[in-house]
């Protein structure tokens, strides 16, 4: 039996769906695009960052004209959504990509990014970084639309994370969830098990640990002010509501200005 510490989001990705199976992703991808056609009515091209398995760029190319690429670091993710989108017969192109090293030689009206997946960057540098990315290949006056979780959600979050426990297909799973609210990191510790078809032996164990750097608004605001974006936004939850220090989860909606970053 092979034992082995992955890559967050290789050893999940066939577990992820069954992971997220609570969240109502058809209701965010409704509000990221209230966020759109509040701010930006009629973009063209849209690019999501961090997709994981593609679900918020499904569900908009259900009932959108959008030209959608949606990105994640994670191959195995992409693959997922590809998978996805095959079934679906749904007009997304995917791609890997780190959005701390954003390359692209097309343009995009609007850049998204949901569920955390910025609070997997663990300084204030590597979120300039993707900033000044998503900046370069933003036209003008486009939006860089991002979520990120508060020390408030995890306060709220962590003892319902943790001691969870799923299955799905041939591999089950066990999460741990710590929060270090001193440090602001939050820890989501997976022991992943591929089972043989009959269900009664292990034939491989994976280990995933996943470090987010929780922020708070403050904190995020003082790195968004070390950039030209003109802030449009802040978003509590799912409605076009002004988030504040008490906030779980925020919607930053930021405004590409075009000048030297
Ligand atoms: C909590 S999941 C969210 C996925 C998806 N947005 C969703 O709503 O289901 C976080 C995602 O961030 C991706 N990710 C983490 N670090 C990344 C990076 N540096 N560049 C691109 N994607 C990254 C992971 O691979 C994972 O798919």
């Amino acid at each position: 039996m092979k034992s082995e510490k992955s890559r967050i989001y290789s050893a999940l990705a066939p577990l992820y769906d069954t992971l997220m199976k609570d969240v109502d992703y058809e209701m965010w991808a409704d509000f990221i695009d209230e966020v759109i056609q509040t701010h930006h009515p009629n973009p063209t091209q849209i690019l999501e960052l961090a997709c994981g398995t593609g679900a918020i760029s499904l569900h908009l190319s259900e009932y959108e004209e959008y030209e959608l690429t949606a990105t994640d670091q994670s191959p195995a993710m992409v693959e997922r959504a590809r998978q996805k989108a095959a079934e679906l017969e749904a007009p997304v192109q995917f791609d890997t990509m780190d959005f701390t090293d954003i390359k692209s030689s097309a343009s995009f009206d609007i850049i998204f990014s949901v569920f955390d997946s910025v609070n997997y960057l663990h300084t204030s540098e590597d979120i300039l970084k993707m900033l000044r990315g998503c900046h370069r290949i933003l036209n003008p006056n486009g939006l860089l639309i991002y979520d990120f979780s508060t020390p408030q959600n995890s306060l709220e979050a962590v003892d319902y994370l943790n001691n969870e426990e799923g299955s799905f297909g041939n591999y089950r799973y066990f999460r741990e969830s710590k929060y270090d609210p001193e440090l602001q990191f939050h820890y989501n510790e997976f022991d992943i098990e591929e089972m043989s078809d009959d269900g009664l032996t292990v034939i491989n164990r994976f280990r995933e640990v996943h470090k987010q750097r929780i922020y708070s608004l403050q904190e995020m605001l003082s790195i968004v002010e070390q950039t030209p974006y003109h802030l449009v936004a802040k978003y509590e939850g799912f409605d076009l509501v002004d988030a504040d220090e008490n906030s779980t989860r925020i919607t930053m909606v930021l405004q590409c200005q075009k000048q030297r970053l």
